[in-house]
């Protein structure tokens, strides 16, 4: 069966309730005819009930950017699962080359909050992918390897239907230099052959893996035509309605 695409935003720590708001105001006509990609919002804590509500009816799905992996506890800035299944929010993105550069993410807890994620209904979009020093020591297979097999280990392949990858050269977020469709396409087979490995092959064939780093209404036709390419998250280029509703246009293959 073919993989259905999934375009998400990315909002990271931008737009303010009213922005967020104005945002679906003006992106749910322009994605009205699309049928080929599952559409989904990352946004803020603090945007989660504004942006529910706001596409609520809409065929659009809401995504956290972070999460803890326990339900509740002494956690002084932290976000649980059951506070996001509370809101309405279906996604989580977890491990994002930020949350692992700056704010001590590990593929240990990436592990640790993918299994929650699963455990409480929400559908993981797991990030990885290698910095510029990596790929240019011919480490990037390493390290992708490293990153997804950590991130699985102890996922049963029955329960793992509903994980997401999402490769993110961490050289190509935000600087404008996107990977070729043929570097992203290889990082993805990548990864793919460690899902089969680490799950199986039936997992592996099922999985959407999405391409992130400076993806560009342009640059979307080329790198989501590449067979392994099941959609993109967007930075950037998602902050304004008709620009991320352009990228979903044109990521039909
Ligand atoms: P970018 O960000 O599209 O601005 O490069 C992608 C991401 O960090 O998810």
């Amino acid at each position: 069966m073919p993989r259905k695409k999934l375009i998400a935003a990315n909002w990271k720590m931008y737009k303010t309730p009213d922005e967020a708001k104005d945002f679906v105001k003006a992106f749910i006509p322009l994605v009205a005819g699309n049928k080929h990609a599952d559409i989904v919002l990352c946004a803020s804590p603090s945007l989660l009930p504004t942006v529910v509500e706001a596409a609520r009816n809409n065929p659009i799905r809401v995504s956290a950017q972070d999460m803890h992996w326990l339900d509740q506890g002494a956690y002084t800035g932290e976000t649980s699962p059951l506070m996001l299944k509370a809101l309405g929010v279906t996604h989580v993105l977890i491990g994002h080359s930020e949350r692992r550069q700056y704010f001590n993410e590990t593929d240990e807890s990436v592990n640790l909050k993918l299994k929650a994620a699963l455990a409480h209904g929400l559908v993981p979009i797991v990030c990885v992918g290698e910095m510029l020093a990596e790929r240019e020591s011919n480490q990037t297979g390493e390290v992708l390897v490293r990153q997804t097999s950590i991130a699985l280990s102890g996922i049963e392949p029955s329960a793992a239907a509903p994980i997401v990858i999402a490769y993110e050269p961490v050289w190509a977020i935000g600087t404008g230099r996107t990977a070729t469709p043929q570097m992203a396409d290889e990082a993805h087979k990548i990864i793919r052959a460690q899902v089969a490995k680490s799950l199986s092959p039936e997992v592996a064939d099922g999985m959407r893996i999405l391409y992130g780093g400076s993806v560009k209404p342009d640059n979307t036709g080329s790198l989501c035509a590449c067979p392994d390419i099941d959609g993109a998250l967007v930075g950037g280029a998602s902050l304004d309605a008709k620009s991320f509703a352009s990228i979903v246009a044109n990521s039909a293959a």
